[in-house]
């Protein structure tokens, strides 16, 4: 089976060509590097010793996605390549939705024309808005705060109506918690540009003392300890989840949503506390006001990923932590010895 994987360069994207590798997957990898680099082609070609062709190309040009489909013939596709920064989408929502829409709408044409019927698309637990009910399941209420969420939201629509005008075409709709962590050899991991966003990255410059001081959002909220709740996922635990999306998709057309969450809730104080005792070294933070459009807390239930994929996460709060720092570690050794 070959499986063409849009922004297999990126974070999430890179971790699943290594699993798809080691599942013995044929893989082609399409990037336009706008957020990823190069030499994670080379790094996922050293952690899995197989060979794989790359195209340095833009998903939302429909001729030259052609030309890829007519010379690989995939038989699936996993696409990843999307902007996904919350604020930047509300400042540029244009960008946003040009970009995350017609990526997935000339793939779905180009996939209709060469007869490739297979879908799995990377959405987020963004499209349950400020959730009611905790922990959260696939069935409840969807709603988006910026279009970031949004462009998740109408994908999943434009994939839906795609699976009701073709019966034999399957999507798999993978709402992603919040993925930290990286691959055990260091060699892969979570690189953003600039001044990180996320949380994980960010506690990690500050480790490395790249960042002077951590921010923490609000400790006011309607939690435990009054600090932002979330459900952090290992990134090879989320990877392992696409092949068992995959898998079922092969068996059975139709669109399908899974959440891909361990089901279980940290506090932003507990994994700053975390990532101190498993690393041995110090995160000095201090408490701010709230972010705009964060919510207090949100965690999956997992159990229909379970269930019907067979598909759980294994890995712990330590191993994320662990392997978090070491992949930021190593990455700054590299730096240094190649000045
Ligand atoms: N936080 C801080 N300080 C920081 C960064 C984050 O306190 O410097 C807090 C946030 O307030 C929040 C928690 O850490 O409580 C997690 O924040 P992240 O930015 O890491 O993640 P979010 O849950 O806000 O956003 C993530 C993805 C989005 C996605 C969203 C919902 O980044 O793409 O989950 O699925 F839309």
């Amino acid at each position: 089976m070959k499986v063409l994987v849009t922004g297999g360069l990126g974070y999430i994207g890179s971790h699943t060509v290594v699993e798809l590798l080691n599942e013995g997957y044929e893989v082609v990898v399409v990037d336009n590097l706008s957020n990823s680099s190069i030499d994670v082609y080379d790094k996922i070609k050293i952690i899995t010793g197989k060979d794989f062709p790359f195209y340095e190309e833009d998903v939302c040009i429909e001729k030259k996605l052609d030309e890829i489909f007519s010379k690989e013939k995939p038989d699936a596709v996993i696409h990843f390549a999307a902007y996904k920064a919350v604020g930047e989408s509300v400042e540029k929502p244009i960008m946003y939705y040009e970009n995350n829409l017609v990526s997935t709408m000339k793939l779905c044409k180009v996939m209709k024309k060469h007869n490739c019927n297979v879908f799995v698309f990377s959405s987020s637990a963004t499209v349950y808005g400020d959730p009611e009910v905790l922990p959260i399941k696939e069935s409840a209420r969807l709603s988006t705060t910026n279009p970031y969420g949004s462009t998740k939201l109408m994908n999943e629509q434009i994939l839906k109506d795609v699976c009701i005008s073709n019966k034999d075409f399957s999507a798999m709709i993978l709402r992603y918690f919040n993925p930290i962590g990286a691959h055990k050899s260091g060699l892969i991991g979570e690189n953003p540009n600039g001044i990180p966003n996320n949380l994980m990255p960010y506690i990690v410059r500050v480790a490395t003392r790249e960042l002077e001081i951590l921010s923490i959002f609000g400790d006011d909220y309607d939690t435990p300890d009054g600090t932002g709740v979330r459900d952090y996922i290992h990134v090879v635990d989320l990877a392992k989840g696409h092949i068992k999306a995959l898998e079922k998709a092969f068996q059975e057309a139709g669109v399908k949503y899974y959440n891909l969450g361990t089901g279980t809730g940290y506090s932003v104080l507990e994994m700053v506390k975390s990532f101190e005792k498993v690393n041995n070294v110090k995160v000095p933070y201090k408490i701010v006001g709230r972010r705009a459009g964060d919510i207090a807390a949100c965690y999956a239930d997992p159990t229909k990923a379970y269930n019907e994929l067979g598909w759980k996460a294994e890995f712990g709060l330590e191993d994320m932590m662990r392997d978090s720092y070491n992949f930021v570690l190593k990455l700054n050794d590299e730096k240094r010895s190649n000045e």
